[in-house]
């Protein structure tokens, strides 16, 4: 008898097609097998083998399929995606939406700090605030705290949902096991794709190699081979549709907000939930990588525009995104896009070390001020930014406990490249 349960049809063909089963008499395989065969199984033939010995054990593994076919609820619709979304980025964002259109309802498991440091190692951002990241990306139902690294059969009933769904990489737990080897081997388990080119290890080696000893080392550019190598992350502009929110129009009072939105944080998302509290249309403006690098120098930004505007898309406050939008609001963009108000938290691009920055330059001259025109209409308003985050704290984060990230980073940082070199194959983007 086969110790393995399967508890769908797909799960089971899948065992019959590796055990080389030929089927001759049994009339319940044989419908199995004449529907194995109209999806065209080549294993399959539907005669003539003997296999008489094993009919007993195979009648007895059909029951027990058929009443655990049943057992499991009818709760297609409700997929369950885990993680510990730690520094969100544009990957993790892409995973959810996938895992959204997999059913109706979707449920996101979030790693505990504790949980992520047993079988990772440290996260740079703490539970609260990769929290507040999960709950304010637009594609999420519900969310669970709390979240085992690796999900069992009860914990996926617990949160009353049929399918676990997870990236085409293999997370490791701190047993050395896969983390959703049971799952698998019980047909519970969907595979979205991995986005390429962006993760939290390779966000925290660039900023590892941005820093040195206990400082900010961010006056010189990085040039490491290690880092440039790395596979990049795709624009496609499928993505950006998939991502953006398809037939909105503008509507009501319309509100503008710009930055350069690097290492998304709760900070941003909560600048831009004021934001759309203050009218009816969110536009956020996120500007270019040479805009963002001439102003804050070094290495900014961290990641690339499109990351950036794939990370603000996937927030549920805002309705469009200006790509690349310029530095200073000018009176014509506010007529172009019909903007009543623009916003600024009160960290913003005119922070002192931003503006030390434009001070050397010579758009300093010519425009003091990239807020000019809205103030002078009297359509500009400064809204507190509540949670002191910055990109300089998350950067100072990895300089208190650089040993630990260090360490974290060589350690995930050889999975990446062995899950680039070894296990990648194509999957299909949904
Ligand atoms: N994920 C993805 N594409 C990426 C990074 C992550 O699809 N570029 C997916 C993972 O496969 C997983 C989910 O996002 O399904 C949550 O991943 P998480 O547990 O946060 O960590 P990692 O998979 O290790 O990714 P990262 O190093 O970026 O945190």
């Amino acid at each position: 008898m086969p110790d393995v349960v399967f508890r769908d049809k797909e799960k089971f063909y899948l065992f019959l097609i590796q055990a080389g089963m030929f089927i001759s008499e049994n009339s319940a395989l044989r419908n199995l097998c004449s529907e194995m065969v109209s999806v065209n199984c080549p294993k399959v033939k539907s005669a003539g083998h003997d296999f008489a010995d094993i009919q007993e054990d195979l009648k007895d593994f059909i029951e027990n399929f058929n009443s655990l076919s049943q057992e499991v609820p009818d709760n297609c619709d409700r997929i369950y995606i885990d993680g510990c979304w730690d520094i969100m980025h544009s990957g993790h964002f892409n995973a959810i939406r996938q895992a959204k259109m997999l059913g109706k309802t979707l449920v996101v498991g979030i790693h505990s700090d504790e949980e992520i440091m047993r079988n990772k190692g440290m996260p740079v951002m703490n539970n609260e605030e990769r929290m507040a990241m999960i709950k304010a990306c637009k594609w999420v139902d519900e969310v669970v705290e709390n979240a085992p690294y690796s999900a069992t059969n009860e914990w996926l009933d617990s949160v009353n949902c049929k399918y676990i769904a997870h990236g085409d990489d293999i997370a490791i737990n701190c047993d050395g096991q896969d983390a959703y080897g049971i799952l698998k081997s019980l047909g519970r388990f969907k595979v979205i794709k991995r986005t390429e080119g962006i993760s939290t290890t390779s966000i925290v080696g660039k900023l590892l190699l941005m820093t040195k000893g206990n400082k900010a080392a961010v006056s010189e550019p990085f040039v490491a081979n290690d880092i440039v190598s790395q596979p990049t992350f795709l624009a496609t502009t499928r993505r950006i549709f998939e991502f953006s929110n398809k037939n909105i129009k503008p509507k009501g009072q319309i509100v503008y907000v710009d930055g350069s939105f690097d290492l998304f944080h709760v900070g941003h998302v909560e600048t831009l939930k004021k934001a759309k509290s203050l009218g009816d249309f969110l536009i956020v403006g996120v500007h270019d990588d040479q805009t963002v690098n001439f102003y804050k120098g070094s290495n900014y930004p961290i990641m690339n525009l499109y990351e950036r505007v794939l990370n603000v898309l996937a927030i549920k406050y805002v309705d469009e995104v200006v790509i690349a939008s310029p530095w200073v609001v000018t009176e014509d963009l506010l007529k172009s896009l019909n903007i009543s108000l623009v916003v600024q938290g009160t960290i913003s691009k005119l922070d002192p070390n931003v503006t030390q920055k434009r001070k050397q330059s010579l758009v300093y001259e010519d425009c003091q001020d990239p807020y000019e025109a809205p103030k002078r209409l009297g359509i500009y308003q400064e809204v507190p930014s509540e949670r002191s985050i910055e990109t300089k704290d998350i950067i100072q984060r990895i300089i208190d406990n650089r040993l630990k990230h260090l360490n974290k980073y060589t350690r995930s940082s050889k999975k990446e490249e062995n899950y680039y070199s070894d296990i990648k194959t194509y999957v299909e983007e949904i």
